[in-house]
């Protein structure tokens, strides 16, 4: 694996062929509970639990009925690599978004997520946002920290859980 320097990363939003791969990458490559905030299995995936992550997408992202957050593809040298999301959290303004990120474990710690988080920062501003909010609930998450703390956050930590707010 390059440093992530090198590396080739493309935020692709979301689409059903991009869903398809990214629940191959989080199946063959993280946990539920890192991809899926509702996955209360931490040791493997089931079938029910994939079908339960294209669900969380289709409803979060590509149903126009019921989305309410923008999801995009992490694809790192032409791969699958993970997922980030952004949703606005409040109303029409939309002046607060919340991020998320997870990648699959093989390709931690190699910088990418801390670019994908600048990304995000950057698209939230972009789009007039004027609070960045991040939150997590993985068991392990020191990266996670390192990468909330990164952007200029404040961190609230409890727990296992860690919420990160950044006025923009
Ligand atoms: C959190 C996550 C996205 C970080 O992505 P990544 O590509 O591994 O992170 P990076 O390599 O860009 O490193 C980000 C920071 O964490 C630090 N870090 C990386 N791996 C670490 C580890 N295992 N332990 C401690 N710190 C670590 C890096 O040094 C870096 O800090 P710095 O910028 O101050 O030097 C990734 O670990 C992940 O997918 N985790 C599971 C899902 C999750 O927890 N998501 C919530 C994120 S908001």
């Amino acid at each position: 694996m390059p440093g992530a320097g090198e590396s080739d990363i493309v935020l692709i939003p979301l689409d059903e062929p991009g869903l398809a791969r990214l629940a191959d990458t989080a199946v063959a490559d993280a946990l539920p509970l890192e991809v899926m905030p509702a996955a209360d299995d931490p040791q493997g995936w089931t079938e029910e639990l994939r079908e339960a992550f294209l669900a969380f997408h289709r409803r979060r992202s590509l149903d126009p009925e019921t989305a309410i957050e923008s999801t995009w593809v992490i694809e790192v040298a032409g791969h699958a690599a993970g997922a980030a999301r952004l949703r606005p959290v409040s109303g029409a303004s939309a002046v607060e978004v919340e991020a998320g990120v997870w990648l699959a474990r093989s390709i931690r710690g190699h910088g990418i997520g801390r670019r994908v988080a600048e990304a995000l920062l950057e698209s939230a501003r972009d789009g007039g946002a004027v609070r960045f909010i991040v939150a997590t609930t993985t068991v392990d998450n020191a990266a996670a920290r390192r990468l909330i703390s990164g952007t200029g956050a404040d961190l609230d930590v409890r727990g296992a859980s860690v919420d990160g707010r950044l006025e923009l």
